[in-house]
């Protein structure tokens, strides 16, 4: 099968398109011919070796932590059969980038009706990051006050649609470029980054979710409600410090650290399947076209997700 792969870790040159051997196909697992590859910031922090202390010295490695694709073969006792159209969420391990994957059928969910397989792909990791975010200090309920800092982005993307779906009032923060894309997901409030301070404008939430983690805990604490909590999806030592005294203060500080879950992915897949939640791709890439890919999600400049086109 043909991969994109890396031999060693480095810039974006490193991936090569290459042909593999098909994957082994474990008990519990189901091998999913992929005609998607959702690409995510940690593809390249693994790729360039800031994540090496996790990913370790075994190479060739295949990056990719999002598939949707359709199954190629399923065990007699699975729920899944060939042909069927699926979407996953994968371990750190990745595996994205190829034509072929096994997945643990745990991990799995069918693609919601109406849904590309683009927009399949674009959807596992980063909505499952926000869900799981806000359930930190517990489930959002209706009315609660939430900000989304990088609303613009993958995971801040999903991250106002999901609030919304949930019940919430959502203040997005995200730049003048982007304040009609936000206001499209849903958002009540957009502050442009580049104009206020959203640490600020006096309001309280109670919940603050950082989805791009451009601000911090301190900053943060004074815009939470009593018994608020501030989320963040990249920690420092900081971060650290502060939720390890969560249990003497009123306001919280978490990080979340996102999983795959097939049943995590289901809620997902009926907000998408009610029009609730609709994933926004602005570009997708061939797999020679690696790079290229790689350099954009680098930038942090990607409006929604990119993906790789693989069927
Ligand atoms: N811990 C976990 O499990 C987990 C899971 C997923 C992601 N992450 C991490 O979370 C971070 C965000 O991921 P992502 O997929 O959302 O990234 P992304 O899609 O690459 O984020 C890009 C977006 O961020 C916006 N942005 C850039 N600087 C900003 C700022 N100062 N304030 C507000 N918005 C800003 C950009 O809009 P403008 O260009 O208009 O500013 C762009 O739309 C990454 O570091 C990623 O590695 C962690």
């Amino acid at each position: 099968m043909r991969a994109l792969i890396i031999n060693r870790y480095g810039g974006p040159e490193e991936l090569q398109l290459t042909n593999l051997a098909m994957p082994r196909t474990a008990p519990g697992e189901v091998l999913v011919r992929i005609h998607a590859a959702g690409i995510n910031p940690v593809d390249y922090k693994i790729r360039n070796g800031s994540m090496k202390f996790f990913t370790g010295k075994k190479f060739p490695k295949i990056l990719g932590g999002d598939i949707a694709g359709e199954v190629e073969q399923a065990d007699k006792k699975s729920d899944y059969k060939p042909g069927d159209k699926v979407f996953a969420m994968l371990s750190m391990k990745g595996g994205g980038y190829a034509e072929f994957i096994s997945v643990k059928e745990s991990q799995l969910c069918p693609i919601p009706e109406g849904v590309s397989m683009k927009e399949a792909a674009a959807t596992p990791l980063a909505a499952l990051t926000a869900l799981q975010a806000f359930r930190k200090g517990g489930e959002i309920r209706q009315g609660d006050q939430v900000l989304v800092n990088g609303a613009s982005g993958g995971v801040g993307s999903f991250a106002v649609q999901i609030a919304k779906a949930m019940g919430a009032r959502v203040t997005a923060v995200a730049s003048l470029r982007n304040q009609d894309f936000v206001y499209s997901l849903g958002a009540d409030k957009v502050i442009d980054y580049g104009r206020e301070d959203f640490t600020q404008t006096g309001e309280r939430y109670d919940k603050v979710f950082d989805a791009v983690a451009k601000s911090s805990f301190p900053r943060c604490s004074r815009i939470l409600k009593k018994g608020g909590i501030y989320v963040t999806t990249v920690p420092n030592r900081g971060l650290f410090w502060h939720a390890s005294i969560n249990f003497l203060r009123g306001k919280k500080a978490a990080f979340i650290m996102a999983r795959p879950s097939g049943d995590d992915l289901r809620i997902i897949a009926d907000w998408m399947s009610r029009g609730l939640v609709r994933p926004y791709v602005q570009q997708s890439f061939l797999l020679p076209e690696g790079p290229r890919a790689h350099e954009l999600i680098e930038s942090e400049r990607v409006r929604g997700k990119i993906v790789f086109h693989i069927l």
